[in-house]
Protein backbone atom coordinates (compact mmCIF):
# COMPACT_ATOMS: atom_id res chain seq x y z
CA UNK A 1 0.00 0.00 0.00
CA UNK A 2 1.27 3.48 -0.76
CA UNK A 3 0.45 6.77 -0.73
CA UNK A 4 1.37 9.78 -3.06
CA UNK A 5 1.65 12.92 -0.93
CA UNK A 6 2.89 16.34 -1.34
CA UNK A 7 6.46 16.66 0.18
CA UNK A 8 6.34 13.37 1.44
CA UNK A 9 7.61 10.41 -0.60
CA UNK A 10 5.06 7.52 -0.80
CA UNK A 11 4.99 5.88 2.63
CA UNK A 12 4.93 2.06 2.30
CA UNK A 13 2.38 0.17 4.88
CA UNK A 14 2.08 -3.14 5.27
CA UNK A 15 -2.21 -3.62 5.14
CA UNK A 16 -1.95 -6.92 6.49
CA UNK A 17 -0.03 -5.34 9.74
CA UNK A 18 -2.07 -2.24 10.19
CA UNK A 19 -2.98 -1.79 14.12
CA UNK A 20 -6.60 -2.79 14.34
CA UNK A 21 -7.16 -0.23 17.31
CA UNK A 22 -5.27 3.18 17.68
CA UNK A 23 -5.64 5.00 20.93
CA UNK A 24 -4.29 8.67 20.64
CA UNK A 25 -3.81 11.40 23.52
CA UNK A 26 -4.17 14.41 21.44
CA UNK A 27 -2.18 16.89 23.58
CA UNK A 28 -0.80 20.22 22.81
CA UNK A 29 -3.91 22.54 21.62
CA UNK A 30 -2.77 25.42 24.27
CA UNK A 31 0.80 25.41 23.71
CA UNK A 32 -0.20 25.63 20.04
CA UNK A 33 -2.14 28.71 21.02
CA UNK A 34 0.20 30.19 23.31
CA UNK A 35 2.98 30.58 20.98
CA UNK A 36 1.10 32.37 18.22
CA UNK A 37 0.02 34.35 21.28
CA UNK A 38 -4.25 32.96 20.53
CA UNK A 39 -6.41 32.30 22.81
CA UNK A 40 -6.95 28.38 23.97
CA UNK A 41 -9.78 27.73 22.39
CA UNK A 42 -8.23 28.51 19.04
CA UNK A 43 -5.85 25.63 19.70
CA UNK A 44 -8.81 23.42 20.35
CA UNK A 45 -10.66 24.63 17.11
CA UNK A 46 -7.38 23.80 15.49
CA UNK A 47 -7.14 20.50 16.56
CA UNK A 48 -10.47 19.60 15.62
CA UNK A 49 -9.22 19.56 12.51
CA UNK A 50 -6.70 17.18 12.81
CA UNK A 51 -9.53 14.95 14.32
CA UNK A 52 -10.94 15.22 11.24
CA UNK A 53 -7.74 14.12 9.20
CA UNK A 54 -6.72 11.20 11.13
CA UNK A 55 -10.03 10.06 11.18
CA UNK A 56 -10.36 10.13 7.41
CA UNK A 57 -6.85 8.80 7.14
CA UNK A 58 -7.71 5.69 9.33
CA UNK A 59 -10.80 4.97 6.75
CA UNK A 60 -8.32 5.41 3.69
CA UNK A 61 -5.70 2.96 4.91
CA UNK A 62 -8.11 0.49 7.10
CA UNK A 63 -7.56 1.29 10.49
CA UNK A 64 -10.81 0.04 11.71
CA UNK A 65 -10.85 1.45 15.76
CA UNK A 66 -9.72 4.68 16.75
CA UNK A 67 -9.97 5.67 20.51
CA UNK A 68 -9.31 9.83 21.30
CA UNK A 69 -9.04 11.13 24.67
CA UNK A 70 -11.06 14.47 23.87
CA UNK A 71 -12.21 15.28 27.65
CA UNK A 72 -10.20 14.07 30.66
CA UNK A 73 -12.55 14.07 33.92
CA UNK A 74 -9.95 16.24 35.13
CA UNK A 75 -10.35 18.45 32.28
CA UNK A 76 -13.78 19.27 34.13
CA UNK A 77 -11.70 21.77 36.43
CA UNK A 78 -10.25 23.77 34.06
CA UNK A 79 -11.44 27.39 33.65
CA UNK A 80 -15.36 27.41 33.44
CA UNK A 81 -14.69 29.59 30.02
CA UNK A 82 -12.47 27.04 28.56
CA UNK A 83 -14.51 24.01 29.59
CA UNK A 84 -17.77 26.17 28.17
CA UNK A 85 -15.74 26.81 24.51
CA UNK A 86 -14.98 23.20 24.42
CA UNK A 87 -18.56 21.87 25.29
CA UNK A 88 -19.71 24.43 22.29
CA UNK A 89 -16.63 23.36 19.80
CA UNK A 90 -17.79 19.63 20.76
CA UNK A 91 -21.35 19.93 19.74
CA UNK A 92 -21.33 22.40 16.80
CA UNK A 93 -18.51 19.46 15.82
CA UNK A 94 -21.45 16.33 16.16
CA UNK A 95 -23.30 18.39 14.03
CA UNK A 96 -20.87 20.14 11.57
CA UNK A 97 -19.22 16.51 10.79
CA UNK A 98 -22.67 14.48 10.51
CA UNK A 99 -22.63 14.20 6.91
CA UNK A 100 -18.82 13.85 6.46
CA UNK A 101 -18.99 11.07 8.66
CA UNK A 102 -21.75 9.13 6.94
CA UNK A 103 -20.17 9.92 3.83
CA UNK A 104 -16.62 7.82 5.05
CA UNK A 105 -18.87 5.61 6.56
CA UNK A 106 -17.36 6.35 10.32
CA UNK A 107 -19.65 5.23 13.62
CA UNK A 108 -19.70 7.27 16.45
CA UNK A 109 -19.13 5.74 19.89
CA UNK A 110 -18.32 7.98 23.25
CA UNK A 111 -16.81 6.47 26.57
CA UNK A 112 -16.74 8.03 29.77
CA UNK A 113 -19.06 9.39 32.25
CA UNK A 114 -21.29 10.74 29.59
CA UNK A 115 -24.02 12.16 32.08
CA UNK A 116 -21.49 14.80 33.29
CA UNK A 117 -21.82 16.50 29.87
CA UNK A 118 -24.35 18.87 29.62
CA UNK A 119 -27.64 18.20 27.89
CA UNK A 120 -27.38 19.85 24.73
CA UNK A 121 -24.06 18.26 23.87
CA UNK A 122 -25.19 14.69 25.25
CA UNK A 123 -28.06 15.06 23.11
CA UNK A 124 -26.32 15.71 19.95
CA UNK A 125 -23.89 13.45 20.73
CA UNK A 126 -26.57 10.59 20.89
CA UNK A 127 -28.33 12.13 17.93
CA UNK A 128 -24.43 11.11 15.86
CA UNK A 129 -24.00 7.95 18.00
CA UNK A 130 -27.79 6.38 16.53
CA UNK A 131 -27.23 8.06 12.89
CA UNK A 132 -23.76 6.25 12.20
CA UNK A 133 -24.55 2.96 14.38
CA UNK A 134 -24.50 0.85 11.42
CA UNK A 135 -21.46 2.53 9.19
CA UNK A 136 -18.47 0.00 9.08
CA UNK A 137 -15.28 1.78 7.60
CA UNK A 138 -14.08 3.05 10.73
CA UNK A 139 -15.55 3.18 14.48
CA UNK A 140 -14.37 5.87 16.43
CA UNK A 141 -14.70 6.20 20.23
CA UNK A 142 -14.18 9.28 21.54
CA UNK A 143 -13.38 9.27 25.22
CA UNK A 144 -15.93 12.46 26.78
CA UNK A 145 -15.28 13.18 30.82
CA UNK A 146 -13.21 10.14 31.00
CA UNK A 147 -10.85 8.77 33.64
CA UNK A 148 -9.15 5.28 33.80
CA UNK A 149 -9.04 5.01 37.65
CA UNK A 150 -13.24 5.89 37.62
CA UNK A 151 -13.76 3.47 34.84
CA UNK A 152 -12.22 1.12 37.33
CA UNK A 153 -13.59 1.88 40.00
CA UNK A 154 -17.47 1.33 37.96
CA UNK A 155 -16.05 -1.90 36.32
CA UNK A 156 -15.48 -3.31 40.24
CA UNK A 157 -18.77 -1.46 41.79
CA UNK A 158 -20.61 -3.55 39.24
CA UNK A 159 -18.70 -6.73 39.08
CA UNK A 160 -19.37 -6.59 43.20
CA UNK A 161 -23.14 -6.20 42.24
CA UNK A 162 -22.84 -9.54 40.14
CA UNK A 163 -20.84 -11.49 42.79
CA UNK A 164 -23.59 -10.28 45.78
CA UNK A 165 -26.52 -11.21 43.68
CA UNK A 166 -25.14 -14.53 43.27
CA UNK A 167 -25.21 -14.42 39.32
CA UNK A 168 -21.07 -14.86 39.51
CA UNK A 169 -18.97 -16.20 41.92
CA UNK A 170 -15.74 -14.80 42.40
CA UNK A 171 -13.34 -17.56 41.47
CA UNK A 172 -15.08 -17.17 38.58
CA UNK A 173 -13.47 -13.44 37.87
CA UNK A 174 -11.03 -13.10 34.58
CA UNK A 175 -9.30 -10.43 32.71
CA UNK A 176 -12.07 -10.56 30.46
CA UNK A 177 -14.84 -10.38 32.64
CA UNK A 178 -12.65 -7.28 34.06
CA UNK A 179 -12.29 -6.41 30.37
CA UNK A 180 -16.41 -6.94 29.94
CA UNK A 181 -17.66 -4.34 32.61
CA UNK A 182 -15.19 -1.57 31.36
CA UNK A 183 -16.57 1.26 28.82
CA UNK A 184 -14.54 -0.14 26.39
CA UNK A 185 -16.40 -3.92 26.62
CA UNK A 186 -16.44 -5.59 22.93
CA UNK A 187 -13.57 -3.72 21.79
CA UNK A 188 -10.11 -5.44 21.40
CA UNK A 189 -7.61 -3.07 23.02
CA UNK A 190 -5.31 -0.92 21.45
CA UNK A 191 -2.29 -1.63 19.31
CA UNK A 192 -0.80 1.08 19.38
CA UNK A 193 -1.10 4.05 22.16
CA UNK A 194 0.16 7.42 20.66
CA UNK A 195 0.76 10.96 22.65
CA UNK A 196 1.27 13.85 20.86
CA UNK A 197 3.48 17.19 22.21
CA UNK A 198 5.99 15.50 23.66
CA UNK A 199 5.14 14.39 27.50
CA UNK A 200 5.76 11.04 29.11
CA UNK A 201 2.59 10.51 30.54
CA UNK A 202 -0.08 8.48 30.45
CA UNK A 203 -2.54 10.82 32.24
CA UNK A 204 -5.26 8.32 33.35
CA UNK A 205 -5.96 7.24 29.78
CA UNK A 206 -7.25 3.18 29.22
CA UNK A 207 -5.02 2.13 32.09
CA UNK A 208 -6.58 -1.81 31.77
CA UNK A 209 -6.85 -1.64 27.97
CA UNK A 210 -2.93 -0.36 26.81
CA UNK A 211 -1.22 -3.38 29.01
CA UNK A 212 0.56 -4.64 25.71
CA UNK A 213 0.07 -1.22 23.73
CA UNK A 214 2.91 -0.11 21.92
CA UNK A 215 4.15 3.55 22.30
CA UNK A 216 4.71 6.03 20.52
CA UNK A 217 5.01 9.73 21.58
CA UNK A 218 6.05 12.62 19.19
CA UNK A 219 6.97 15.83 20.12
CA UNK A 220 4.54 17.65 17.67
CA UNK A 221 1.28 19.38 19.34
CA UNK A 222 -1.51 17.90 18.56
CA UNK A 223 -3.20 20.66 15.90
CA UNK A 224 0.03 20.19 14.08
CA UNK A 225 -0.12 16.57 13.30
CA UNK A 226 -1.58 15.69 10.39
CA UNK A 227 -1.94 12.30 8.12
CA UNK A 228 2.20 11.94 6.82
CA UNK A 229 3.11 11.55 10.67
CA UNK A 230 0.37 9.57 11.25
CA UNK A 231 1.83 7.15 8.51
CA UNK A 232 5.14 7.48 9.66
CA UNK A 233 4.05 6.43 13.12
CA UNK A 234 2.20 3.56 11.59
CA UNK A 235 5.61 2.54 9.60
CA UNK A 236 7.34 2.15 12.64
CA UNK A 237 4.84 0.53 14.53
CA UNK A 238 5.41 -2.05 11.73
CA UNK A 239 9.15 -2.39 12.24
CA UNK A 240 8.94 -2.81 15.97
CA UNK A 241 8.53 -6.97 17.11
CA UNK A 242 5.51 -7.27 19.67
CA UNK A 243 6.56 -9.78 22.35
CA UNK A 244 3.65 -10.06 24.76
CA UNK A 245 6.05 -11.01 27.31
CA UNK A 246 7.51 -13.91 25.52
CA UNK A 247 10.87 -14.90 24.53
C1 LIG B 1 -5.18 18.84 25.01
O1 LIG B 1 -4.55 20.05 24.80
C2 LIG B 1 -6.48 18.77 24.37
C3 LIG B 1 -7.69 18.79 25.02
C4 LIG B 1 -7.84 18.90 26.46
C5 LIG B 1 -8.95 18.73 24.26
C6 LIG B 1 -8.96 17.93 23.01
C7 LIG B 1 -9.91 18.54 22.07
C8 LIG B 1 -9.76 18.63 20.72
C9 LIG B 1 -8.66 18.02 20.00
C10 LIG B 1 -10.69 19.41 19.92
C11 LIG B 1 -12.08 19.00 19.93
C12 LIG B 1 -12.30 17.56 19.82
C13 LIG B 1 -13.19 17.03 19.00
C14 LIG B 1 -13.44 15.57 19.04
C15 LIG B 1 -13.92 17.84 18.06
P1 LIG B 1 -4.22 20.97 26.04
O2 LIG B 1 -5.28 22.00 26.14
O3 LIG B 1 -4.04 20.12 27.26
O4 LIG B 1 -2.87 21.59 25.58
P2 LIG B 1 -1.65 22.07 26.49
O5 LIG B 1 -1.16 20.87 27.23
O6 LIG B 1 -0.67 22.59 25.48
O7 LIG B 1 -2.19 23.15 27.38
Amino acid sequence: LSFKQTNTIPIQLNPDALPKHVAIIMDGNGRWAKKRLLDRIKGHEKGADSVRQIVEACGKIGVPILTLFAFSTENWQRPKKEVTALMVLLKKFLVSERPNLMDKGVRLNAIGDLDRLPKEVRDELDKTIRLTSANDTVTVNLALSYGARAEIVRMARQICEEVKSGRLQSNEITDETVSNYLYTAGIPDPDLLIRTSGEMRISNFMLWQIAYAEIFITDTLWPDFNENEFYEILKRFQMRERRFGRV
